[in-house]
């Protein structure tokens, strides 16, 4: 079985709608593939429960006991290690990667972004596109590279941008196509990649 480990670092909601297609699309049995653990930076991230709740095994690992970015990452890289995973989503993880943790999972590395990157890497972006006078907003799935919210898109959902937006409600529109466009990298992901598990 190919595990597939999912960070958060809040609602989680992105993670949630990689969970339920997993389940609805019966991932264990057409892609040979589980969502074996979800880890959280964050003790009161909300998704840690809708995990529990569909008997997903979850840690939390907080950044704040850690001296340093890299023993952070060197800890998350290890608890990671432990599932031998195949795949490795960022679904609203607040943190910065070192360079080490990107190349140790190299290729195996997934991220959405609330915008059409390469427009608007970083944070804010909603506000920056409404600034920007931005007529289309959107979301971007890609793989993780060394330089923030860079590396090869592999699904994009576009949506307007309307005259009385808000950021709120304009990152209300773009979390619903994440929603659709994540789970669906994922997949499409683990269709393209070796069917076998990392322990082989
Ligand atoms: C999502 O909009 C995601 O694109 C964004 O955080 C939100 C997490 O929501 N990620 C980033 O900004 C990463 N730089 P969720 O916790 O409900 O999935």
């Amino acid at each position: 079985m190919r595990n597939i480990v999912i960070l958060i670092s809040g609602s989680g909601s992105n993670m949630a709608a990689i969970v339920r297609a997993a389940e609805q699309g019966r991932w264990a049995q057409c892609l040979n593939a589980q969502v074996a653990a979800v880890l959280s930076n964050r003790s009161d991230a909300q998704g840690l429960d809708f995990a529990k709740d569909h008997g997903i095994p979850t840690q939390v690992l907080d950044h704040k006991a850690f001296a340093s970015r890299e023993d952070f990452d060197a800890a998350l890289m290890a608890e990671i290690d432990g599932h031998a995973p195949a795949l490795v989503v960022l679904a609203g993880f607040m943190r910065i990667l070192t360079p080490g943790f990107v190349a140790h999972f190299a290729g195996r590395l997934l991220n959405v972004h609330p915008s059409l990157l390469p427009a608007f890497p970083g944070l804010n972006t909603h506000q920056r596109a409404i600034d920007a006078g931005c007529r289309f907003a959107g979301a971007t799935v890609h793989q993780v590279t060394a330089e923030l919210d860079h590396g090869s898109i592999l699904a994009q959902a576009v949506v307007p941008v309307m005259p009385d937006d808000i950021a709120d409600t304009l990152a209300a529109r773009v979390l619903t196509q994440e929603h659709l466009i994540y789970p669906q990298a994922v997949a499409q992901f683990l269709t393209q990649s070796p069917m076998r598990s990392k322990r082989g």
